[in-house]
Formats: C-alpha cells, sequence, structure tokens
C-alpha cells in the first residue's frame, strides 16, 4: 500500500499536475522517449488498453460532463481520446476529469472532423482543390487549426485524399477529385497547413490522413460497397496522396471502411504494416474508422474478439467507438491471440502524439477560453474565407460575354437553393454555426448595391418527391419544403423574371445529397429544378445558371440551353459574397475541375488519365467505329474535362520549347511555353503540364498531370512559364511494384486543361 502511494506521489509530481495547481504554465519534463517508457511502466494492462480506446463524446455532449458513463471510463483510464464536442468550456471540463480524477493523470486527445475550415468554414474539398492553389489551401487549413484549437480541439480527421472517379460516389466531394499528382500536393499544404512545424504550438493540430485506403473506388459507386483493384493501379494511382501525407510528417492515418484484396482495411496486415509502416516509414498512429472493428464482423470476419485481435495484428493502434480493444484485448493476451509488447507499442505511438501536442507539458494547452471569444470566426478569417471560395468556382460556359453581371437594372434571383444559408457550407461541416453563412440572396444584394433591384423567388422545391428532399437535407440543412404547389412556385418565378432584365437561377444539389452515404445512381440536376430551368429559359430573358452541388454533375442539356453556368460546389460559409463577387466581375474566376464531368453516368468511371487500349478510337470527332472501344449511344469523351475552366479573360499558349528532346537518368530539361492574356480582364491562369510515356514494361496512361503553376497575368501582358522534367516525373510503379523509369519516347503537353494538344517530345537515355 504504502509503496503503491509513494508510486502515485511520484506520478502527481511527474507530471507537475495536480488538482491545486490546475496547470497554468507548461513544465519541462524528460524527453520523449524517457518519458514515454516511464510513463508506460507504470501504466496497468487495463490503462494501456485504454489508451487505445476512441469514444464519440455521447452523452457528455448532452449530460453534465461528470455524471456521464463516458466521464466514468475517463476516470477509470478507459479512455484515450474523445471527438466531436464543440466547446472550450466543455472540453476543459472533460479534460479536467482525464487529468485529475484518473489514477495517472493522462490527458485526453479531443478530436473533431475538422473538414473544410471550423466557423469559418471554406468550400467543400472538392471545391477547394480547384483553386489549384497550394497556398490558399494550406492557409485554410492553418485557419481551421487555429479556429479548432482555440475551441479545445487538437486532433482533425483531415486531409481526406481519397482518389476517385467516379461521381455516383458521395465522398467525391470531401476529397481533391481525380488525379493523384494534384492529389498528393494538395495533401502536403493540408498536413502542413494544420500541424505546422511545431505540433506543440497551441494553434497547431494533429492531423489525421484518411481513409486508408481506396476508399474513393466502391463498385457501383456504393458508399462502404466493395474495393477490388489491382497493386499496379493502387501504386501509381490511389496510394500516392496518402504516401505524400506521410512524407509530409502527418501524425495519424485512418483507416478505411471498405476491404483490400478480400481482407477490410481495418484487419489488413500488408497494408497497414507492410506498406504503411515498413515501405513508407509511418512513425504516428493508425485510428480506425467509426466502428471500423466491429464491422469487420459483418464483413464476415469473425466475432469482436477476433477481429479486434485480427486489427491489432495488423497495425492498428487506436479503436474509434467499436470498444473491440476495450472488451477483449485483455482475453486475447490471456490466450496469447496477442501480444503485451504489441499492446505497448500501440500505448507508445498514442502516448507519443500526445507527447507531440505538448500535453504533457500542459494538458489544458487547447482550451484557453480567451482564444475562443478572439480567434473564431474574425473578419479576417472570413475575409480570407470569402477570396478563397472566389477561387474555387469554375467557369463552365459563358456564351457571348454574358457574365459578368453589371451592377445595373433588375435580376430575377430563381431557385430553391437562392436563399438557402444553411446549405452553403456544405457536406461534413459539423462546426459551422449554419445560420451565419451569407446565401447567394444576401451575397447578390451586398456586392450589387443599391443601384441594382434583385427580385427573388423560390421556383421550385429541390425536388417533386418530399421523401427525397428529406433525404437530401439532414442534419439542419433545411432547404425549407415549400407547400405551394408546382404550378403556384413557378408561377411566381416567372412573374419575377417577366420583370427583370437578367435572370440568375440558383439549382443543383442540396448539400447533404453529396457527403458520406449519400451516392446517387442519376446525376442530374433534380427534375423539378430542370423543369423550373426550362421554363424560365422559355422567357427569352438570358439566365445564368448558379450550380450547386458535390459532385460532378451530368448537365447536357443545361450545357446545350444555358448561356452562362458558374459552377460554385459548396463554397462555404461565405459562399453567397464569394459567388456574387464572381458574378459582377469584382474577381474573374480562376477555378479548373479536378473531377471529369461526364456527358452521361453510363460513363463512369471516368477520367482523363486512361489508357489507350489496343482498339482506340481512330476519330477525333467521337463517330462510332465499330470493334473499337467506344458506345453505340455515347460519345467516349467527357462534358467537361479534368482541367477545366474558363476565365472573363483570354489565354494563349505559344513558344513551346523543350531545352532539350535528350536527357540522361541524372540530367533535367526545362520545358516553357508563353502565355498571353488575350482578353478584356486581368486574369488567373493554371498551366497544365502532362507527360505521356509512349512505350513502356506496362500500358502506360494517354497523359498524366506531372506539373502545373497559377499565374496572374494583366490583360494584354504575356508571360513565359517553365517547368523543369527530371527522371522523377518519368517514374511509375512497374509490374513488381518497382517505382522506376525506362529508357525512350515521351510526349509532354502544356495547355489550359487536360486536351492540351501542342506538346514538345522527350527521350530518356541510358
Ligand atoms: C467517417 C469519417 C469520420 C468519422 C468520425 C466516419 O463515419 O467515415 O470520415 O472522420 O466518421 O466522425
Amino acid at each position: 500500500m504504502k509503496i503503491k502511494l509513494i508510486i502515485l506521489l511520484i506520478g502527481f509530481s511527474f507530471f507537475g499536475y495536480s488538482q491545486k495547481k490546475s496547470i497554468k504554465k507548461a513544465i519541462t519534463i524528460k524527453p520523449k522517449t524517457e518519458f514515454v517508457s516511464e510513463l508506460l511502466s507504470k501504466m496497468t494492462l487495463e490503462e494501456k488498453i485504454g489508451q487505445l480506446n476512441l469514444p464519440t463524446s455521447g452523452d457528455i455532449t448532452t449530460g453534465a460532463a461528470n455524471s456521464s458513463n463516458v466521464a466514468k471510463n475517463i476516470e477509470e483510464g478507459k479512455v484515450g481520446g474523445l471527438f466531436n464536442i464543440k466547446s472550450v468550456q466543455k472540453i476543459r471540463e472533460v479534460q479536467k476529469i482525464a487529468v485529475e480524477k484518473s489514477r495517472l493523470k493522462i490527458p485526453l486527445l479531443f478530436g473533431m472532423d475538422v473538414i473544410h475550415g471550423y466557423e469559418t468554414t471554406f468550400p467543400i474539398p472538392l471545391g477547394l482543390s480547384c483553386t489549384w492553389d497550394l497556398k490558399l489551401i494550406e492557409r485554410s487549413a492553418q485557419i481551421a487549426a487555429q479556429e479548432a484549437s482555440a475551441d479545445g480541439i487538437n486532433w482533425t480527421f483531415s486531409p481526406m485524399v481519397d482518389i476517385s472517379r467516379d461521381p455516383r460516389w458521395g465522398r467525391v466531394s470531401e476529397g481533391s477529385g481525380e488525379d493523384p499528382f494534384l492529389g498528393s500536393q494538395i495533401a502536403k499544404a493540408m498536413v502542413h497547413g494544420y500541424q505546422g512545424d511545431d505540433l506543440s504550438k497551441n494553434n497547431t493540430i494533429l492531423s489525421c490522413v484518411k481513409h486508408f485506403a481506396l476508399y474513393g473506388a466502391p463498385e457501383a459507386g456504393r458508399d462502404y460497397n466493395t474495393v477490388d483493384m489491382s497493386r499496379i493501379k493502387m501504386y501509381n494511382d490511389y496510394f500516392p496522396p496518402y504516401k505524400a501525407a506521410v512524407d509530409a510528417g502527418v501524425g495519424s492515418v485512418m483507416a478505411s471502411f471498405n476491404e483490400i484484396d478480400g481482407i477490410p482495411a481495418t484487419g489488413n496486415k500488408w497494408l497497414m504494416t507492410d506498406v504503411l509502416k515498413k515501405q513508407w516509414g509511418f512513425k504516428g498512429f493508425v485510428v480506425t474508422d467509426f466502428t471500423g472493428i466491429p464491422e469487420m464482423i459483418e464483413h464476415g470476419m469473425g466475432d469482436l474478439q477476433t477481429v479486434s485481435a485480427l486489427a491489432l495484428n495488423a497495425g492498428i493502434e487506436m479503436d474509434m467507438v467499436g470498444e473491440g480493444f476495450l472488451t477483449t484485448l485483455k482475453k486475447s493476451v490471456e490466450e496469447g491471440k496477442v501480444t503485451i509488447e504489441q499492446i505497448d507499442n500501440a500505448t507508445r505511438l498514442i502516448l507519443n502524439a500526445k507527447y507531440d501536442l505538448g500535453l504533457f507539458h500542459d494538458p489544458y494547452r487547447y482550451t484557453d477560453a480567451k482564444r475562443a471569444k478572439t480567434e473564431i470566426f474574425t473578419a479576417s478569417n472570413r475575409a480570407e474565407a470569402r477570396k478563397t471560395a472566389s477561387q474555387s468556382l469554375v467557369l463552365l460556359k459563358n456564351q457571348n460575354q454574358l457574365l459578368p453581371l453589371k451592377k445595373a437594372g433588375t435580376i430575377a434571383l430563381i431557385g430553391p437553393l437562392a436563399d438557402a444559408k444553411e446549405n452553403m457550407a456544405g457536406t461534413w461541416s459539423v462546426a459551422t454555426n449554419m445560420e451565419n453563412s451569407v446565401s447567394l440572396l444576401a451575397g447578390i444584394k451586398e456586392v450589387a448595391g443599391n443601384s441594382t433591384k434583385v427580385l427573388y423567388a423560390k421556383g421550385s422545391n429541390l425536388d417533386y418527391d418530399a421523401a427525397f428532399e428529406e433525404k437530401a437535407t439532414m442534419f439542419g440543412k433545411t432547404l425549407h419544403r415549400d407547400n405551394r404547389t408546382t404550378e403556384e412556385l413557378l408561377a411566381e418565378a416567372l412573374k419575377i423574371a417577366n420583370q427583370s432584365d437578367i435572370i440568375v437561377a440558383a439549382l443543383g444539389e442540396s448539400a447533404e445529397m453529396s457527403g458520406e452515404s449519400s451516392s446517387r445512381t442519376n446525376l442530374e440536376i433534380p427534375q423539378a429544378q430542370k423543369d423550373l430551368l426550362q421554363a424560365v429559359l422559355k422567357t427569352g430573358k438570358p439566365v445564368v445558371l448558379v450550380l450547386f452541388t458535390g459532385r460532378p454533375l451530368v448537365l447536357v442539356q443545361e450545357s446545350e440551353t444555358v448561356p452562362a453556368i458558374l459552377n460554385t460546389w459548396f463554397a462555404g460559409s461565405e459562399a453567397g459574397s464569394a459567388i456574387a463577387d464572381v458574378l459582377f466581375g469584382d474577381e474573374n474566376p480562376s477555378g479548373k475541375l479536378t473531377a471529369t464531368f461526364p456527358r452521361s453516368v453510363g460513363q463512369v468511371p471516368i477520367y482523363y488519365s486512361q489508357k489507350n487500349t489496343g482498339r482506340p478510337l481512330a476519330n477525333k470527332e467521337g463517330k462510332f467505329e465499330k470493334f473499337r472501344s467506344n458506345y453505340i449511344d455515347e460519345r467516349n469523351e467527357p462534358l467537361y474535362p479534368f482541367g477545366f475552366g474558363l476565365s472573363y479573360t483570354t489565354f494563349d499558349y505559344s513558344n513551346l520549347k523543350i531545352s532539350s528532346n535528350k536527357m540522361k537518368f541524372n540530367e533535367k530539361v526545362t520545358v516553357s511555353v508563353d502565355v498571353t492574356n488575350t482578353g478584356n480582364y486581368d486574369g488567373k491562369e493554371v498551366v497544365q503540364l502532362y507527360i505521356r510515356d509512349l512505350v513502356g514494361s506496362v500500358t502506360r496512361p494517354l497523359k498524366e498531370l506531372k506539373g502545373f503553376q497559377k499565374i496572374a497575368i494583366k490583360k494584354g501582358e504575356k508571360q513565359t512559364v517553365s517547368f523543369e522534367i527530371s527522371v522523377e516525373e518519368l517514374k511509375f510503379y512497374n509490374s513488381d511494384l518497382q517505382f522506376i523509369a525506362e529508357p525512350g519516347a515521351f510526349q509532354i503537353f502544356v495547355g489550359t486543361d487536360s486536351n492540351a494538344e501542342k506538346k514538345v517530345s522527350l527521350e530518356l537515355i541510358k
């Protein structure tokens, strides 16, 4: 007894916390390895297993923290972290339970899905990726980290870097599109934005790259469905962004829900240990996705004890919500199914992360109530979000330069997304106060000013089907379904249309039509809105379609009938202002698509970096050719290709050059091109470089993005843009999964989108 008491007291002073002292200042403690080893040596098996347990905040969010079940578990040392509690006060209160009432006083991690901003909400990640601006993207993560950390959060489940080429899958909205090169650059920028250079600062937070791996390629585009993919495709097309995040020093990785090679990712030792830890050298910890461990029972991998041991043996360290580790690991140790060393190793990695965050120096590091009052949803953060949002919009069509609009005359703003502030932030925006988002109606009124008259009518509901609208407007993201008849809604819209000079139609998806568990088989704008659009077009007034969507849509009818289309995704809390900035020309659109827009859902999966096949089409006009790789009822090409996006100005590419047509393995060449702004506005252009490897030991894509630069060019001016090419840009994984370049001929394309045709040749020689 006495000995135990002494150890306990040593423990107290060792960590430097006591109930009375209540931690005002950071303290000096031993170096990480020593500190964590000493702590581990004091822990019981139950306490170690407790560190591997990540419950959701559960009753703590609704009840008094001290009386909840989670609180009891924290006191008993059975919790390593909690997620999705919002508010610095609540988090401080819960942290207090851990550091004052549990035996070893180990502080908790506090996680949250801070996916595209905190209260200041940035565009959904798919939209953010369309900025092609790595500095802006990194800055968005930095602001998110600053706000989240000011509210008590020290760990975010972001970035989501799942490559997806299937817009039926609702979670395309949460990633950076279809391309591994761009996706990797963005992954790095996000990790750096969240974690900064020093994780222990109180305004940086631990990042968690997800969902490892291949979650974006479910069969039939149905969320959580089976994934089956060749390893060569994994390594070349789907793994790079996860690896880029690891190379950037991401502190944690989240396992995906899907299976890989017949074994769920959560129990897949090849994936978690051989690839992630051994090949890539990942040193942080791996957390499951929500109930990932018990879901392996449904996958058919055995009972809870079996699947929990499977996960630990695979290389998982933390169990999100499943409680499989908490309830079965001790028994598995006793039965020899897992070892104490494995549990020690897993615990060590969680404790390391807490140490890196500075939580052992000061468990209240992220719970400064003053910061919460002054650093969240600030005017300057909102101004940055507005600017970033304006850069994420993609102008898909602008016949006869209908846009930008004049700040004069009368505008009819029509559509169910026009006055819909609850939907502006988009999916996965748990920290947003939806009430504070700027609707398009409010944004247009603000930016157009008093010289413009703005009339508004809803025109239609999201869809004719009320039950569908209910599924599409969950989590408070209401569109305030209107009980008037279709005819009444339309009559009101036509009335204001006829009184106006121009119609702005705000149509598309609601925020919750994309995101988790929001797969679709039909990729069109819902029928009620398509009908509304065709009806307002019949007035003969010019129509601008302001499109809201979380995924590439099929827009064939709209592209043929509407003179101007501005795709705005879900642009965040400042969406309405940012869209108005672009509509009225205060900002010139510069976003470029990062996911292909198909002509038909039947073309899916569709992406620019396809292979040639043995039977490619011979004609470029898309005419049907029997016994060639094409459809009898649709062209092969998409409606809008990867990299596409218009500006109010125009850019001309000329003088494409390469410094040498031959390059040795240790040499570099420079490719340069002149880009001239030939239109009437200053503008930004994303200059894109693609490479084709003409002959390989394995078949190679027709084009792969290997470089891009976003540049600002004043009207009438010209800039020379240069790219350096080394052997790195020519490498790929061969059939032995070695990352190599092979000597031979390459073509290098530079242009405004993935259809770029101007090219130079290069030969890689020994
Ligand atoms: C999602 C994750 C998310 C987790 C925690 C899961 O359903 O797949 O992306 O981080 O919930 O909220």
